[in-house]
């Protein structure tokens, strides 16, 4: 399948779900408002992938992030929680994500991808 829907009302605040999208985990994280915070407090930083947080979030739905859960250094899944960011830990070889999923620290050279993802309502969302 190339796109899948999926239903956010199964997502608690602060909670992350994977799903599986084209063979890849997807990470669907409901945020909380500590996480935008701090994600946006970072959109000037030394970023080694420069993005700032509203370009990886939609307008209005900054609680959601959404992204590939694949390390774009060799491809292994980050985990959340972990890290001096308050985002994923890889624990192939250490990258560090931020909340907003930007490269930090670490031999990734990338930000986790965000895949292209539209809301089809409030607690509905098309990925692919
Ligand atoms: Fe994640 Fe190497 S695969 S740090």
């Amino acid at each position: 399948l190339a796109s899948i829907e999926f239903d956010l009302s199964k997502v608690q605040l602060g909670q992350q779900v994977v799903v599986k999208w084209r063979g890849k985990p997807v990470f669907v994280r409901y945020r909380t408002p500590k996480e935008i915070a701090e994600a946006v407090h970072d959109d000037h930083a030394d970023l080694r992938d420069p993005q700032t947080d509203a370009q990886r979030t939609k307008p209005g739905k900054s609680q959601w992030l959404i992204l590939v859960g694949v390390c774009t250094h060799l491809g292994c899944v980050p985990n959340f929680g972990q890290g001096d960011y308050g985002g994923w830990f890889c624990p192939c070889h250490g990258s560090v994500y931020d909340t907003s999923g930007r490269i930090r620290k670490g031999p990734a050279p990338k930000n986790l991808a965000v895949p292209d993802y539209a809301f089809l309502s409030d607690t509905k969302v098309k990925i692919g």
